[in-house]
């Protein structure tokens, strides 16, 4: 889209408070509809990388965005009251990290809103606050609307203003869910909020959902509630379906045709992994419970999916009929194929119960070696997949990285062929292994 195609409105200069995966791709996709951006971003050498053109994550597309970005202008600096004094519009974009206790840790947010309320203190326009970082309801209107207030001396409402902006984007195509979202949800505290988000979204194509603040907040974890809730139903349901000796992919696809039900979602397998599932929804219980209600879905959805990896234990358990010593070949370590990221991955839980169990892991992933070797020091890692299959008495896929399907005669180096298939990825058929899958 050409700076500003068909927008009706001139411009703004909008504010991204924080430089990491949401705010880059919300700084560069808006910078595409023809506004003037500013990411205020707390790492100084990643300021540093940004300026010059280095992201700091593998998202397709997003490098070209972010080059044509710069071209037209985007800035980035460090944070603190300079970065938000010309924005008429800040979205708050940084992190909102689990505790131990799986409650939300609201630092940097906050951080950020005594920033933004600083810059307003001494500011003569009207500017709207939005909050896109994931919170539960309550925390813009309660916190964060606090921090602005007391750090500007200033009244959301009347003399700037509150909203909430959630983001539904997916690790792998978040610049395409950002250019053609399902549907842009904001909830403003008043008209003049949401119309100024609403102005620095116009062009881009998708319904737009307005409402309350609490409301839009509550979409956010409803949505990821239900996508989680999907896959660990898809989940149990293949763990009886293998039990009844019925292939669950046959089962959930023939389900998946039905409208009211929809194909996606449905694939059953090792269990859900990545930065938002587990945590949303473990936020999610919590606040049910500090409400007296209880969250028996939630929970359940939770539980099956830490219960997943240790069937896939178990199944290799039951074949091996030991496994300590055992040198098991992992294929797959990020959490879902065409990413780097390892968070909550369902490969990493898997190597854990190996390890515990006595096994020596030897672990191949085509990116995401150098972020699990951070977290999981005591496997081995290996650059092919024929490397990890040497001389191994198993091996377990966790990931379904295309390629893992082009395998073949690299199970021939295996000491015993027997591949245990937590994702669906091989075909076994015209090959000499011996083949268990979760779920089928
Ligand atoms: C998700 C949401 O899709 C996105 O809207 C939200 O903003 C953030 O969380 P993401 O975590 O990037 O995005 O990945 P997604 O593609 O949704 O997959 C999540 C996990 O579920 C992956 O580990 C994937 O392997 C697993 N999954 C997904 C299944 O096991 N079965 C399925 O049918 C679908």
């Amino acid at each position: 889209m050409k700076p500003g195609a068909s927008r009706g409105v001139p411009p703004l200069r909008i504010a991204i408070a924080g430089g990491g995966y949401v705010g880059l791709v919300t700084a560069a996709g808006l910078a595409t509809l023809g506004h003037r951006i500013t990411v205020a971003e707390a790492q100084e050498d990643r300021v540093h990388d940004l300026r010059a053109g280095r992201l700091p994550i593998r998202e397709p597309g997003l490098g070209a965005l972010w080059d044509r970005a710069m071209e037209r202008g985007l800035a980035v600096t460090a944070p603190g009251e300079q970065a938000y004094a010309e924005a008429q519009l800040i979205i708050i974009c940084v992190g909102t990290p689990p505790r131990d206790d799986w409650t939300q840790d609201l630092a940097s947010l906050e951080g950020a809103a005594r920033d933004i309320g600083s810059a307003l203190a001494h500011s003569h326009q009207y500017s709207v606050v939005a909050v896109k970082s994931t919170v539960l309801p309550g925390t813009t209107q309660g916190p964060i609307r606090s921090a602005v207030e007391k750090a500007s001396g200033r009244r959301a409402g009347g003399d700037f203003g509150l909203a909430s902006v959630p983001e539904f984007l997916a690790e792998g195509n978040a610049v395409e869910d950002f250019l053609n979202p399902k549907r842009i949800v904001v909830g403003g505290l008043d008209d003049a909020s949401t119309k100024m988000v609403l102005a620095a979204h116009e062009g881009l194509p998708g319904p737009r959902v307005v409402t309350d603040i609490p409301t839009a907040e509550m979409i956010k974890y409803v949505s990821n509630a239900f996508l989680a809730a999907r896959v660990s139903l898809s989940n149990e349901i293949g763990n009886i379906c293998k039990a009844l000796g019925i292939d669950a992919r046959r089962v959930l696809e023939a389900v998946g045709m039905d409208d009211r039900i929809g194909p996606k979602f449905l694939r059953s397998g090792v269990g859900f992994g990545g930065s938002c599932f587990a945590k949303d929804v473990r936020a999610l219980a919590v606040r049910a419970d500090t409400l007296a209600l209880g969250s028996q879905m939630l929970r359940a959805t939770l539980q099956v999916n830490e219960e997943q990896p240790r069937r896939l234990v178990e199944l290799l358990r039951g074949r091996l009929d030991s496994l300590s010593g055992r040198r098991i070949a992992l294929l797959g370590l990020a959490f879902k194929p065409g990413t780097d990221d390892v968070r909550e991955s369902r490969g990493l839980a898997v190597a854990r119960l190996l390890v515990q169990a006595g096994a020596r892991v030897v672990a191949y992933d085509p990116m995401a070696i150098p972020n699990a070797r951070r977290v999981a020091q005591d496997l081995e890692y290996v650059g092919t997949s024929a490397a990890a299959l040497e001389g191994a008495d198993a091996c377990v896929i966790a990931t379904e990285w295309p390629e893992f399907a082009h395998l073949g005669r690299e199970f021939k180096a295996m000491r015993r062929g027997l591949v245990v298939d937590g994702r669906g990825a091989l075909d076994p058929r015209d090959l000499n292994i011996e083949y268990e899958g979760l779920c089928w």
